[in-house]
């Protein structure tokens, strides 16, 4: 088929630091709250890091970034998105001074992107809030955490003004709803937690994020600051114009941040929201005016669409991504029950183009499944998955198609394009890479990295800038 993608277009590949640095407690880094959920966002915390915890090792991308990024320098990547652990800098979130050795790893980390021609694409909050703060001060329901993050932002900026030009502010921010804990270090287990509270909690990173924004365009005249949001495409499950409402309601609640963080303001459906139940935001003096700073793009990660129906019985079953939803009849599913739909990406490209008229950033897509290592003909280990390579393919296309709707795309950012710990089950058998990590769920293996098939296709992907989809 081929497409024609801008000149300049990002391609790259996505991780997050919780996921593959491993390292937990190395060169001063604190605890974070990653540190002690061994079972991802389903299962329990723990009071201390327990040896079950695959991410207190990751992929030990820490001590291996420059073999990494070496291998994603041979598959071309113009792009590389990778977080900030927040408690490598601020070992507790609310400590005067940053932590230096924390600080020199990025240092270190940035300067080999920009060596191999990468650009750092940088996440300040990627699912791992500092244990201190969530503990002592419940995450993000507190209000002094604006602060806390502020230095923490503050801090990374002057560092590497010079290094970073893409920055996100808070990774799929609205998944605070579905997992206060991991997304908004909030310690209150979730059944306990009032509306009142998860809501100002949202306030708060709401006006952290445009506060990010305002200091980082002061500090940094060159630097791109975006959102990054969730987006899961929400499909009326009939033409009944209950379902069709319904659909726009749970939709309303997912892009809500979005809207804030691009608009500059709170929509008028959420103030409805909070009017019917009991929701009273308390507002710094100053919050309606540093809500004004708005994001210069607007990034997502795009895994799974899904329907919305009136109807109590059907919303039971729902499967899917991490906010919920009813099943799609016509859609398949991955092994973890995730409902592919490469055409959602093209309508939420639209959709989100339509509503905020403002550069887009895919910076999570694909397919996390079981892979089987093999040797090839020479005998050297690989990975046959043909099944992810169809998966990137048709979704691609789509970024092909909406580039044609005339949407202005900055890049995109393949999910784990080197296996690591998955985020919600915290496994390492749920694998996205174009790289194979010789590490299983029981905590074996080698570390070794090998190159799956996936890898040359993605190669060829970007050496032809998409002609060869
Ligand atoms: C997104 C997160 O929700 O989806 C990533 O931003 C995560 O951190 C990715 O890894 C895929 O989810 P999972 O649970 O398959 O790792």
């Amino acid at each position: 088929m081929g497409f024609r993608f801008p000149d300049g277009f990002l391609w790259g590949g996505a991780v997050a630091a919780n996921q593959c640095e491993g390292a937990y407690n190395e060169d001063g880094k604190g605890l974070s709250t990653q540190d002690v959920a061994p079972k991802g966002v389903k299962g329990p915390i723990t009071e201390s890091p327990t040896e079950d915890n695959l991410k207190l090792v990751g992929i030990d991308f820490y001590h291996r970034y420059k073999e990494d990024i070496q291998l994603f320098a041979e598959m071309g990547f113009k792009v590389f998105r990778t977080s900030i652990a927040w408690s490598r800098i601020f070992p507790h979130g609310d400590d005067l001074e940053p932590n230096e050795q924390g600080l020199k790893f990025y240092d270190d980390l940035f300067d080999e992107c920009l060596k191999h021609g990468m650009e750092p694409l940088v996440t300040l909050s990627h699912y791992e809030t500092p244990l201190h703060l969530s503990k002592r001060y419940n995450g993000w329901v507190n209000r002094k955490l604006i602060g806390f993050y502020e230095r923490y932002a503050r801090t990374v900026f002057d560092r590497y003004k010079s290094k970073v030009k893409y920055w996100l502010t808070f990774n799929e921010i609205n998944s605070i709803l579905e997992e206060p804990f991991l997304s908004g270090g909030i310690y209150t287990p979730k059944r306990e937690l009032s509306k009142q509270d998860l809501y100002q909690a949202v306030h708060h990173e709401l006006v952290a994020s445009a506060l990010a924004v305002k200091i980082g365009h002061e500090m940094m005249p060159d630097a791109k600051i975006g959102c990054m949001v969730l987006s899961m495409p929400t499909y009326p499950l009939t033409p009944n114009p209950d379902d069709v409402i319904a659909a726009m309601e749970f939709e309303h609640k997912n892009y809500f941040f979005a809207d804030v963080q691009a608009r500059g303001r709170y929509p008028g459906y959420m103030k409805r929201y909070f009017r019917e139940n009991g929701i009273s935001i308390q507002m710094g003096p100053d919050d309606e005016e540093i809500l004004k700073h708005t994001v210069d793009f607007i990034s997502f990660s795009y895994y799974v669409s899904t329907c919305g129906t009136a109807d109590p019985e059907l919303r039971k079953n729902s499967e899917g991504n991490l906010l919920g939803g009813v099943t799609n009849p016509y859609l398949q599913a991955s092994e973890w029950g995730w409902q592919i739909d490469p055409q959602g990406l093209r309508y939420v490209l639209n959709m989100f183009y339509d509503r905020y008229q403002k550069p887009l950033f895919i910076v999570e897509n694909g397919l996390g499944a079981k892979d089987e290592l093999i040797k090839d003909a020479d005998g050297v280990p690989t990975v046959e998955d043909d099944y992810r390579i169809q998966y990137l393919n048709d979704h691609l296309v789509q970024v092909g198609e909406a580039l044609e709707d005339g949407i202005e795309i900055m890049g995109y950012t393949a999910w784990g394009c080197i296996d690591l710990v998955s985020a919600s089950t915290a496994e390492m058998s749920k694998r996205y890479g174009f790289i194979y990590v010789d590490r299983n769920d029981d905590g074996t293996g080698t570390l070794n990295r090998y190159r799956k098939k996936s890898f040359h296709w993605y190669k060829e992907v970007i050496s032809t800038n998409g002609q060869s989809l």
